[in-house]
Formats: structure tokens, sequence, C-alpha cells
């Protein structure tokens, strides 16, 4: 940061010799705007002053969780075992490639020529664990395909949720986007009844900096007329949220889809009391699938500890799937002696294997083969002795 603010003040007094300083920059250009004024600018924005978080950010699952179908996105889905699966009705759903664009074909015993071919514009997931769903347009209706694609074993499979036979579509209601996308804005924005229809120049893709950190664009001119601030100013602070707070903005996209929702999607911004939009988990013990925040509350550290939340183990800017020793690390910090009558030999540095275990979604299934639907393994927040 240092190095970067030297060199923008050099940068800075030499231009500003010659020209203002509004010409030296990149104009401010929304990619998406909120009926409540936000204006969204996206993470190019951000680069000429946090470089390494932004290219960092890129490579996380919350940025690669949609996206407009592209190359780079439609380069695994070539590599597929074969190009479609069968559904128990004689069903069979192809996938075909052209340019950039993707259809879903599907057609009936003996696969002729296909009775609906639909064509696939946008992707959901990044991928890191399960895979892609796949939505369309038809008009400004958003509906999702049948067909979703298991990364680990590169196959099409039926999407989680469809029934085993022939499904033309399923409405895309904005509480999905409201997890999986930075801004969508909905046909009715004003009112929290589920529709499917949007307006299709008014969506941002992938979780960028803005749904965690909110308005920008003060901050932003702020910072680049007093390039010698080092303070951020013009943004909210986290360091100034309560825990429950700091929760909250993670628990909007990981306490579950929520029994009742109160507000309409997107209207919750950072510092918000979630409870006020929607009634996460009432019922039932919550599931692996999505409630992190139902689970991690149930368990002993956070009870038994001050202020702990989702950031205590995760740095939200970067991608540490799988970083065990980092998130053993953490365990140790709290427990340096932990008393065991169990043998730990050989595992001393593995607590979450055995504390959080990763364990079977109930509500999370993916059928890959026509007959068998296989739960998909998360990795448990309920921190306890199993
Ligand atoms: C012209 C420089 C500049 C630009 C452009 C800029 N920032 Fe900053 N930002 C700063 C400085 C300086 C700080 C204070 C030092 C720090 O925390 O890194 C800061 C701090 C922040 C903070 C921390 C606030 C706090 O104290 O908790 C956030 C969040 C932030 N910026 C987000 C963004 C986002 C998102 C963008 C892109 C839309 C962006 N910034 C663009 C200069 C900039
Ligand atoms: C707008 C919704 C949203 C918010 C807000 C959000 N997340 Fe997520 N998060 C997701 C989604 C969706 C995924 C799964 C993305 C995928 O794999 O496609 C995810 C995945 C993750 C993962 C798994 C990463 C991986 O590599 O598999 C972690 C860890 C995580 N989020 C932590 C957090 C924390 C901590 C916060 C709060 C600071 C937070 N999230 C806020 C939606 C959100
Ligand atoms: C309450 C927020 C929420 C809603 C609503 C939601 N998801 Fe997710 N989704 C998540 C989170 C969080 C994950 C990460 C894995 C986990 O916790 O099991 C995820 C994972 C996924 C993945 C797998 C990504 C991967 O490879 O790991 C896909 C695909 C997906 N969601 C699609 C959808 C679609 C399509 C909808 C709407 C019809 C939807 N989700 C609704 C939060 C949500
Ligand atoms: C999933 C939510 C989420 C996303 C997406 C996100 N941030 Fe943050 N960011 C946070 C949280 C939470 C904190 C507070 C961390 C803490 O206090 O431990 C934070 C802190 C910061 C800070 C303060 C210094 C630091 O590193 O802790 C800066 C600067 C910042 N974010 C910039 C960005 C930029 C730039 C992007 C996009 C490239 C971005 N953030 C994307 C959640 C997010
Ligand atoms: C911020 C501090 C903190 C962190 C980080 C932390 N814990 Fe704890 N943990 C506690 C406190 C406090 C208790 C309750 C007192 C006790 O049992 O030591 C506890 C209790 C436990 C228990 C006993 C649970 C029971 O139901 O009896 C286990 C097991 C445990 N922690 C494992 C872990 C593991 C594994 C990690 C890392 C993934 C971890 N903890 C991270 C603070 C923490
Ligand atoms: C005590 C440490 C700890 C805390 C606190 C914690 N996590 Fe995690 N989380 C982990 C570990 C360990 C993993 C497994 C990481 C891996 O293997 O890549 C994980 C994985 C995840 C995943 C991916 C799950 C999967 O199986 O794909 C999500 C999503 C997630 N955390 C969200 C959250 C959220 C949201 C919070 C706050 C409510 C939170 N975590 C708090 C330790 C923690
Ligand atoms: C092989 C599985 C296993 C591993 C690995 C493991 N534990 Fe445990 N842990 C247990 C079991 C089982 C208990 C219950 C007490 C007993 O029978 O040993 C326990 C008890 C605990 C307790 C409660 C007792 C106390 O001291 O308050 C804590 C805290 C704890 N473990 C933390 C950790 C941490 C931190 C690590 C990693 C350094 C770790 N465990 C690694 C299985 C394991």
């Amino acid at each position: 940061m240092r190095i970067g603010f030297f060199c923008s003040l050099v940068v800075y007094v030499f231009i500003s010799a010659c020209t203002p300083y509004t010409e030296t920059y990149a104009p401010i250009e929304a990619i998406g705007v909120h009926p409540n004024k936000t204006v969204y600018i996206g993470m190019e924005s951000c680069k000429e002053c946090h470089a390494t978080l932004v290219s960092d950010h890129i490579q996380t699952a919350h940025w690669l969780t949609s996206s407009k179908i592209n190359s780079p996105r439609l380069l695994p889905l070539l590599e597929a075992e074969k190009n479609y699966f069968d559904l128990k009705d004689s069903t069979r759903l192809s996938y075909t490639f052209q340019n950039e664009t993707l259809a879903q074909e599907a057609s009936r015993f003996p696969f002729a020529a296909p009775f609906l071919v639909n064509s696939i514009e946008i992707i959901i997931g990044s991928g890191t664990k399960i895979g892609n769903s796949f939505l369309g347009w038809e008009d400004n209706s958003l509906y999702q395909l049948q067909g979703s694609f298991h990364l680990p074993s590169k196959q099409w499979m039926n999407s989680p949720g469809f029934p085993p036979v022939f499904q033309a579509k399923r409405s895309i209601f904005p509480r999905c986007l409201e997890c999986h996308t930075t801004y969508a804005q909905s046909e009715n924005w004003q009112s929290p009844i589920p529709i499917d229809r949007y307006n299709k120049n008014n969506i941002v893709f992938g979780i960028d900096c803005q749904r965690c950190h909110g308005e920008v664009v003060e901050h932003v001119k702020h910072h680049r007329k007093f390039p010698l601030d080092s303070t951020g100013k013009k943004i909210v602070r986290y360091s100034n949220f309560t825990q429950q707070q700091r929760i909250d903005m993670c628990a909007l996209c990981h306490s579950g889809v929520g029994d009742q929702i109160f507000q309409p999607s997107f209207s919750f911004t950072p510092g918000d009391e979630l409870r006020k939009f929607l009634n996460t988990q009432t019922t039932g013990a919550p599931d692996v699938h999505s409630n992190q925040v139902g689970l991690l509350t149930l368990s002993k550290c956070f009870l038994e500890s001050e202020d702990m939340d989702c950031m205590t183990c995760h740095n939200p800017h970067q991608n540490e799937r799988e970083n065990s020793i980092k998130f053993n690390a953490r365990c140790i910090q709290c427990h340096a002696e932990p008393k065991h009558t169990v043998s730990l030999v050989g595992k001393e540095l593995d607590c979450i294997e055995c504390h959080m275990p990763v364990q079977n979604s109930q509500q999370m299934k993916i059928q890959i083969t026509s007959d068998s639907l296989v739960p998909v393994g998360v990795r448990t927040h309920k921190i306890a002795i199993y």
C-alpha cells in the first residue's frame, strides 16, 4: 500500500503540473444502479489503489459464482465425458456449443430432431465444489435449465430440485440472485413478492467488493483527490461494526434460504440488522448447505468466546479453500493444549477433520445417474466432539 501511495504521489505531482486530476484517472462508469441510489462501478475502479485485493478476489468462489457465459467458463464443459444425459422418461438433454454460445436440446427416443432448444446465457456456481447451473432468458423472464454440470466427475446431470423426468424450466426468483450476484433488479423491486422478471441491463454478476462494502463512488472520488489520505474515507467500516453486524453481512447468504422474507431482495446493506429483512431458519436443525451461521452459533467456541465471527477463520478476500494449515492454526490460537484421551498420532494438526467433519446435506442432493440421488458433503460449522 505504501509503495502504491508513493507511486501515486509521484504520478499525481507529475501529472497535476499539467492537467487537472480528473483526467488522469479512468472515468467512473456505472455498471448497475440500485433504486436506493447505490451506483455499482465494478472492481476495475478499485485496482489503482487496492491492486492485490482485486487480483486475489477474482480467484474466489464469491467472484466466480455467476457470470454471463464466456469462453473461459465454457472450457471445462468442453471436456465433458459426453455431452448429454438421459432422464427417466426417455428424454435426452444434449448440450451444443457454437462460437461462445451454449444450448440445451431436448429430444425423445430415437433422438432424431430436438423438440425444444434453449440457449443458455448465464452460469451460476464457481465450480469449486459441485459445479454449475445454467440460466436462460425468455423475454425478461429468467429461468433455470434442467441440466447442471458436475465438475468433479465432468458430467452433465439433473439440477438439484428438478424432478427425474423432463421439466422445461424453473423460474429464478430474486432470492437466488441475492445470494449469487452483486445486484439484480427485478421488475417489482419494491416488493418482497417473488417474480422471475428482471431489468436485463441492471444485473451485476459475481459477488464483487460492493456486495459487502456498499456505496463506493464518493470513496473513490475522495481518495483520487487526496492521494495522501491513508485512512479509508466515505465508506462503511467493519471495524466499527458490532459482532452481530459483522455476522449479519455473511448471514445474508450463509444462514439458509430463509423461512420468511419481509423486505425485497437486495435491500439489505452492510451494517443492517438481518432479522428485519428475513427470518432465517425457524424450525429443525440447520442444514450444512448454506447455513454456516446457524451451525457456528450452536458451537461452544462461539457461545463461550468473545467476538468470534466468520473472519476469525476466513479472509473474505482470498481463496483459502483447503488451506488446512491456516485453519488449524486458528484453532490452536485459542486451544494451545487441548486435553485428549484419543490418540492424535499423525493427526495432531488436523483439528478440523475431527471437530468440523464433512457431513451430508439433507437439502442439497444431486442426481448424476438417472436413478440415484447423492447428498453433497459440506464441512459442518458446528464445532464439537463427534
Ligand atoms: C484512489 C485510491 C482509492 C480507490 C480508487 C479506492 N480506494 Fe478504497 N481505500 C483507499 C485508501 C487510501 C484506504 C485506506 C487504507 C486501506 O485501508 O487500505 C481505503 C480503504 C478502503 C476500505 C477499508 C475501509 C475501512 O477502513 O474499513 C474499503 C472497504 C475500501 N477502501 C474499498 C474500496 C473499493 C470497493 C474500491 C473500488 C470500488 C476502492 N476502495 C477504491 C483508497 C482507494
Ligand atoms: C451475496 C451473498 C454472499 C455474501 C454476502 C457472502 N457470501 Fe460467502 N458465499 C456465497 C456463495 C453463493 C458462495 C458459493 C459460491 C460458489 O461456489 O459458487 C459462497 C462461498 C463462501 C465460502 C467458500 C469458499 C470456497 O472456496 O468454496 C466461504 C468461506 C464464504 N463464502 C465466506 C463468507 C464470509 C466470511 C462472508 C461475510 C464476510 C460471506 N461469505 C458473505 C455468498 C455470499
Ligand atoms: C441463501 C443463499 C443462497 C440461495 C438462495 C441460493 N444459493 Fe446456491 N449456494 C449458496 C452457498 C452459500 C453455496 C456454497 C456451498 C454451501 O454452503 O453448501 C451455494 C452453492 C451453489 C452451487 C454450487 C457451486 C459449487 O460449485 O460449489 C450452485 C450451482 C448454486 N448454489 C446454484 C444456486 C441456484 C441456481 C439458486 C437459485 C435457484 C441458488 N443457488 C440459491 C447460497 C445460496
Ligand atoms: C464477502 C464479502 C467481502 C467482499 C466481496 C469484499 N470484502 Fe473487503 N472486507 C470484508 C470484511 C468482512 C472486511 C473486514 C475484515 C475484518 O475486519 O477482519 C473487509 C475489509 C476490507 C478492507 C480493510 C482492510 C483489510 O484488508 O481488512 C479493504 C481495503 C477491503 N475490504 C477492500 C475490498 C475490495 C477492494 C474488495 C473487492 C476486490 C473487497 N474488499 C471485497 C468483506 C468483503
Ligand atoms: C476465538 C477462540 C476460539 C477459536 C478460534 C476456536 N475455539 Fe474451540 N472453543 C473456544 C471456547 C471458548 C470453547 C469453550 C471452552 C472449552 O471447551 O475450551 C471452545 C470449545 C471447543 C470444543 C469443545 C466443544 C464441546 O462441545 O465440548 C472443541 C472440540 C473445540 N472448541 C474445537 C475447536 C476447533 C477444532 C477449532 C478450529 C476450527 C476451534 N475450536 C476454534 C474458543 C475457540
Ligand atoms: C473456527 C473457524 C471457522 C469459523 C469461525 C468459520 N469457518 Fe467457515 N470454514 C472453516 C473451515 C476449516 C472450513 C473448511 C475449509 C476447506 O476445507 O477449504 C470452512 C469452510 C467454509 C465454507 C465452505 C464449506 C464447504 O464445505 O464447501 C463456507 C461457505 C464457510 N466456511 C462459511 C463460513 C461463514 C459464513 C462463517 C461465519 C458464520 C464461517 N465460515 C466461520 C472454519 C471456520
Ligand atoms: C482424531 C480426532 C481428533 C483430532 C485430530 C483432534 N481432536 Fe480434539 N477431541 C477429539 C475427541 C474425541 C475429544 C473428546 C475428548 C477425548 O476423548 O479425547 C476431543 C476434545 C477436544 C477439546 C475439548 C477438551 C478440552 O481440552 O477442552 C478441544 C478444545 C479439542 N479437542 C480441540 C482440538 C484441537 C485444537 C485439535 C487440533 C490441534 C484437535 N482437537 C484435534 C478428537 C480429536
